[in-house]
């Protein structure tokens, strides 16, 4: 049985933390696609630690933590955040595991992906630039190193081939940085993988499955960034969504039970692409800062906006979402009044649909009011304590989305979640 977290906005949504709270339920905490494009902040102890690669599940002693084929990985980052999580006593060599079927992202990768967005120039996406696109290019361009070639004696001559592919590729681009240190890392990090549990992933997971284990998927990104189904070309290069796990992972469709989809009370992006419901005034400053909205990864300010429910509703009709967490519920706590978007005007027709494409069509959103809390809600623990207003503006998400929100989480911390 796997049940699934992923984020149904543009990433960001507090996937980490929510993961680390079920986490406990679970034998299996399974990473099924992204990279390190991914920063999912969880607090252990009171400390902050941003995860990357490896699952939030890692800090749970007794979860087993995968990275599926899905993944894209980068053996650098996941070599510093295993020092990183290895600084709070957690010995990642007994309960992570790399699927050898997971996709490797090399050195040239990350310069392809500066090459790229620089030749772009205001057209960029705002990549994070950790060479996904290049290495998800690499992927179903069937030229890609994958993590169960270490094994292999042609490893490096592989790896030379693929550079100079890429050098040609970087050529074209002019671009003529020197990344010897680069290099000179990934080689010491891809001896630290081979000391890392790598394994047949597909055969490990359902082999625990058929012994009765419960699996949980965790996302990362977001539905609205996902290949096919985001605001494309202003997306990520994998499949986000939850018929992602099913080719992330190797499970059947059959064995996925709970999609538990992750939506802030309100929105952010961060990056390039179309936001309908972005707000660049004073409301939006004062959601980037009460919400502390800076990039986990890049630290970039976050783009803030109000809910999108148009886009809500069409990202848990793809994903088949079970149940909503909303968090950063706590953030609008400030707001006297909040807005939620039912529709888009776009060139003068109102619609309730994502469209094919939001930038070359006159577009505006369609709001309807709601009276805010004014209160402190940070200490509730108690659904029944929760201020009516917020349960207002619950009921209506509720009704026009057609998933029930289950849980709100009401501040950064682990105990910090209300069961509705
Ligand atoms: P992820 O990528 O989906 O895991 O989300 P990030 O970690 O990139 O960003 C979410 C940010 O919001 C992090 O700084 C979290 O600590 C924080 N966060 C998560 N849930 C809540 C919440 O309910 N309230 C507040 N105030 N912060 C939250
Ligand atoms: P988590 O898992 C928010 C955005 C980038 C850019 C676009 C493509 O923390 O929610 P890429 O690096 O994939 O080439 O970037 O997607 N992006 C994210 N935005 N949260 C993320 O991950 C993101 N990962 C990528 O900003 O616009
Ligand atoms: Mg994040």
């Amino acid at each position: 049985m796997v049940d699934v977290i992923l984020g149904l906005q543009w990433g960001d949504e507090g996937k980490g933390k929510i993961v680390d709270f079920f986490a406990p339920q679970y034998d299996i905490i399974a990473r099924f696609q992204g990279g390190p494009n991914a920063g999912h902040t969880l607090y252990v102890d009171g400390k902050k630690i941003v995860l990357h690669q490896i699952p939030s599940g890692i800090f749970h002693q007794n979860t087993t933590n995968i990275i599926g084929n899905g993944v894209v990985l980068d053996p650098v980052t996941l070599k510093r955040e295993c020092d990183a999580v290895a600084a709070f006593g957690i010995d990642v060599k007994k309960n992570l595991y790399i699927a050898e079927r997971t996709n490797l992202i090399v050195p040239t990768h990350r310069a392809l992906d500066r090459a790229s967005e620089l030749a772009k120039g205001d057209g960029k996406i705002g990549s994070t630039l950790k060479g996904i696109g290049p290495a998800y290019m690499d992927k179903t361009g069937r030229n890609a190193l994958r993590v169960g070639d270490l094994a292999d004696k042609s490893f490096i001559t592989n790896y030379i081939k693929l550079r100079l592919k890429h050098q040609k590729l970087l050529d074209n681009f002019n671009f003529n940085e020197d990344i010897s240190a680069w290099e000179e890392e990934f080689f010491e990090a891809i001896e630290f993988l081979r000391t890392l549990n790598i394994v047949n992933g597909e055969y490990f997971i359902n082999n625990k499955i058929s012994q009765g284990k419960k699996v949980l998927a965790e996302g990362a990104q977001g539905t609205m960034l996902d290949i096919d189904f985001g605001t494309f070309p202003f997306v990520t290069s994998s499949s986000t969504i939850s018929a992602g796990v099913c080719t992330g992972l190797g499970v059947a469709p059959q064995k996925i039970r709970d999609v538990l989809g992750v939506t802030k009370a309100y929105c952010t992006r961060v990056g390039s692409g179309p936001f309908p419901t972005e707000l660049d005034d004073s409301t939006g400053d004062e959601l980037r800062k009460i919400g502390s909205e800076f990039g986990a990864t890049t630290g970039r300010p976050r783009r803030c906006g109000w809910i999108d429910l148009v886009a809500l509703k069409y990202t848990c009709m793809i994903n088949g979402v079970t149940q909503v967490v909303m968090t950063k519920a706590d953030v609008l706590d400030a707001f006297a009044e909040l807005n939620v978007c039912t529709s888009y005007n776009i060139n003068g027709v109102e619609k309730e649909e994502v469209p094919f494409q939001m930038t070359r069509v006159r577009m505006n959103p369609v709001y309807k009011a709601f009276d805010g809390w004014n209160c402190d809600t940070t200490q509730i623990k108690d659904a029944a304590k929760l201020p009516a207003n917020m349960s207002n503006y619950i009921d209506f998400i509720n009704k026009y989305i057609g998933a029930p929100v289950k849980y709100v989480s009401n501040g950064p911390g682990r105990e910090q979640i209300v069961k509705l």
